[in-house]
């Protein structure tokens, strides 16, 4: 039986991060790091992604290798899948966390910039997913970590595309997650609420959202635990919970309605 099967870990095993260079990624790498998981770590950047690598390597003992490639581009994920083939990694688990939000009115985006973040949020979720799979089917054996959002629970006025491409990725994730559970394969979903990251900058969001914050560190090690217990959901901390909880029993205007108050743009 593999280290997988039998502590629910991936110790001595081979981790695919997407998303590494920063954030929640970076704090995935570390912890499966800490446990003495390999791994292959990818982003844009790969100045950052060499340093994380090399900091890994001395710190953690670990092999770590690197592969610079853009999500937004659909050749993006097979690049990724082919890199692991060439260097002979089969990993026994891939976390897809890359995404990136756009803050503001939806009229008023680039639709350019849009149409990328659904590429890098959805396609290219669904397509290093198809990519893995396959081979974790026949293996018996494997884990794939979708990183989605609490966003996916509700709609979110000025985040609106946004939360539809976390909503794709929720219900992507569970739906996979019944299909190969009988495969010996786990799938994920986990649904970060507010958590501290470059995130809220890139999308442009205004610092004064009213939200309390996670950290990426406590955010990867729940994700971590949901997938290790066998879990098909994991949403991140208890106050996030229950807000989810809760807001399911609510006319789904009145929620939208709050939701568009806490980010509506105060000029
Ligand atoms: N922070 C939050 O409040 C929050 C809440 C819920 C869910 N999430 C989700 O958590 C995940 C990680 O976000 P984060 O908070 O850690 O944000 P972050 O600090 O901005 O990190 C985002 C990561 O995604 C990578 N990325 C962005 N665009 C990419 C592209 N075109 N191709 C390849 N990689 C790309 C970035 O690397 P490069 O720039 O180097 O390419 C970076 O490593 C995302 O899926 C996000 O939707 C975040």
């Amino acid at each position: 039986m593999s280290d997988n099967k039998r502590g629910g870990r991936w110790h001595g095993q081979w981790a695919v991060v997407t998303g590494a260079s920063a954030g929640i990624g970076r704090a995935f790498a570390d912890q499966l790091a800490a446990e003495g998981t390999n791994l292959f770590l990818t982003a844009r950047r790969l100045d950052r992604l060499n340093e994380i690598a090399d900091w890994l390597r001395t710190q953690r003992g670990i092999e770590v290798e690197t592969c610079a490639a853009d999500l937004a581009d659909p050749a993006g994920p097979k690049r990724v899948f082919e890199a692991t083939q060439a260097r002979g990694i089969r990993p026994a688990l891939v976390v897809n966390n890359a995404g990136f939000g756009l803050y503001g009115e939806f009229h008023k985006a680039d639709y350019e910039r849009l149409l990328e973040m659904v590429q890098v949020n959805c396609s290219a979720v669904m397509a290093l997913t198809h990519l893995y799979l396959r081979g974790m089917v026949e293996r018996r054996s494997g884990d794939i970590l979708i990183v989605s959002s609490t966003a996916a629970f509700q709609s979110v006025p000025y985040h609106s595309a946004y939360a539809a491409t976390k909503g794709f990725d929720l219900l992507f994730a569970e739906g996979i997650a019944e299909e190969v559970k009988r495969y010996g394969v786990r799938v994920c979903a986990l649904c970060p609420g507010n958590t501290e990251s470059e995130f809220h900058q890139m999308a442009g969001e205004p610092t004064d959202v009213p939200l309390q914050r996670q950290t990426a560190e406590e955010v990867a090690r729940i994700g971590l635990d949901a997938i290790a217990g066998g879990k098909h959901t994991a949403i991140c901390g208890f106050g996030n919970l229950v807000g989810m909880e809760i807001q399911r029993l609510l006319p789904r205007r009145l929620v939208s309605g709050v939701s568009g108050r806490i980010f509506r743009p105060k000029k």
